[in-house]
């Protein structure tokens, strides 16, 4: 039998020639402990079994393991085998470049990637984040469980890129009941997160799916996307990215003014809860955006990021159920679970369909399918729903908080954008010191805050913060709210 397959790990050496094969071998091993590719912790192969891969005698293996123990590169010890030392060799230096979360971390709190790097504060309160100690762990355990007990073999390999039917059915289901989405399973698209749902929408677009028959567009040389004047700053970018021109519609009180789409094929919008303001589009301007959509052929995208949180009154229904056949449906389990899944999902409107199957089997085949089985089994079990229902409870207890902390220490400051999703907007009256001394101010107290501003061009309403009360730990609350109170009393 070759014990190479079966023991330890695979361990790819290259044995100097010349001074003899132990010498060789010992090299070999230290040069890979050096270089990092054999990394502190890892089980080598037992002698008998290197030797044997080798073709060298068993001794030589054992008597070089001897000397590498000996000189402290491994550990020996009865039961657990030979592994490489904890501190054989110092860590190298992670360069700045390789820091990738840090940088998405920046993007969507609204700082530099410069600044972030050197910011990792006690107290954040910045917007983008649920509670991440919430996750509910056993239920998913079990719901993993589950769903890997049930699986066909087939789920396994690769499959359909709009991704697997059991959550398809169960996203479709789920949806229609609680956000009034009018889906068919055969006409969602499971994605690895929104971002990359509005980059595969925003390639289809730029190559002209979707667009009305007369071919609008072409003649500019560009396809055009309508986006809120302020928003998630990375989706612009990866529009621009997919080839579209993207152009801004104020936002008021009443949402973003889609009085103001001009000659365009298509419009992103948050109507339930607009992103970072905080308003739902009014019931008129939802009529006019999809009286638009009819009228032109144009494409509506609505992005319903945070939908399941709304505290004061009954949800705002999503957009799409007026006219799925114009509205193209996102949703993401970012802000209802955690953003760590990277699971969103696209209703899409019957001739977006194939465009977007297609960008997205050339972007990743399909999204990750042990998770998509998980979350289905979560929601057809109901376990969605609770933790839904618990985290709405939850976030709003926070919300009522944050807003009576600030009546009682700064009443001056308005607060506005409360009744629905994990983050409010602080306005600050005129006098105030900028959103950027505030930001500075709120550092030197170790709490990290987010101006308006960062999500593009700040409206007539004026300079604001905005809060994000979803994101800090239990433990971490109290001690947020007390430095913004403070922040802002100056
Ligand atoms: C407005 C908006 N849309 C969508 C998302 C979710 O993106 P994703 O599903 O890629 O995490 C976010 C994340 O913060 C957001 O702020």
């Amino acid at each position: 039998m070759d014990e190479r397959a079966n023991h330890g790990v695979d361990l790819h050496l290259e044995l100097s020639r010349g001074g003899g094969l132990r010498a060789g071998l010992e090299g070999a091993l230290r040069a890979a402990v050096r270089e990092g590719r054999l990394t502190p912790g890892t089980r080598l192969p037992s002698s008998r079994t290197l030797a044997k891969d080798l073709g060298i005698a068993r001794n030589t293996v054992a008597d070089a393991y001897g000397q590498l123990v000996a000189e402290g590169w491994l550990t020996a010890r009865q039961g657990s085998g030979t592994r490489v030392a904890g501190r054989a060799c110092p860590e190298p230096p992670v360069p700045a470049s390789t820091l990738v979360d840090a940088s998405l971390h920046a993007a969507e709190h609204g700082l530099s990637e410069t600044a972030t790097l050197a910011q990792r504060r006690q107290y954040d309160l910045r917007p983008g984040s649920p509670d991440l100690s919430s996750f509910p762990r056993s239920a998913w355990l079990a719901a993993a469980r589950q769903a890997l007990n049930r699986a066909p073999n087939e789920a396994f390999g690769y499959t359909d890129p709009r991704g697997r039917p059991e959550l398809r059915e169960a996203l479709a289901g789920y949806l229609s009941r609680a956000r009034g989405v009018r889906a068919h399973p055969d006409l969602m698209v499971v994605c690895t997160g929104f971002v990359q749902a509005v980059g595969l929408l925003g390639r289809a677009l730029a190559a002209g799916s979707g667009a009305p028959p007369s071919g609008r567009g072409t003649s500019r040389g560009g396809r055009r996307i309508a986006v809120e004047a302020l928003g998630f700053p990375d989706t612009r970018t990866v529009l621009r990215r997919a080839g579209l021109t993207t152009y801004e519609l104020p936002v008021d009180a009443d949402g973003a003014r889609v009085d103001a789409l001009g000659d365009t094929d298509a419009v992103l919008l948050t109507p339930s809860h607009q992103y970072p303001t905080g308003v739902p589009l009014s019931p008129a301007r939802r009529g006019e955006v999809v009286a638009w959509a009819r009228r032109t052929g144009g494409v509506v995208v609505e992005d319903d990021y945070d939908g399941e949180f709304r505290y004061d009154r009954q949800p705002v229904g999503a957009l799409q159920g007026l006219d799925p056949s114009a509205v193209v449906y996102a949703g993401t389990a970012s802000k209802s679970l955690v953003p760590g899944l990277r699971l969103a999902w696209l209703a899409l409107p019957a001739r977006l369909l194939e465009p977007v199957v297609a960008e997205k089997r050339l972007a990743d085949h399909h999204s990750p399918v042990l998770d998509q089985l998980t979350l289905a089994e979560l929601i057809t079990s109901g376990a969605y729903d609770r933790h839904v229902r618990r985290m709405r409870l939850h976030y709003r207890r926070r919300r009522d908080r944050l807003v009576a902390a600030l009546a009682e220490h700064v009443p001056h400051v308005r607060v506005s954008g409360i009744a629905a999703g994990l983050h409010a907007v602080v306005e600050l009256p005129p006098g105030s010191p900028s959103e950027a001394e505030l930001v500075a101010r709120a550092a030197r107290l170790d709490l990290a805050l987010a101006g308006k501003s960062y999500y593009g061009t700040v409206d007539a309403a004026g300079p604001a913060l905005v809060i994000g009360y979803g994101s800090p730990p239990e433990h971490a609350f109290t001690g947020a709210l007390e430095r913004l109170c403070a922040v802002l009393a100056g």
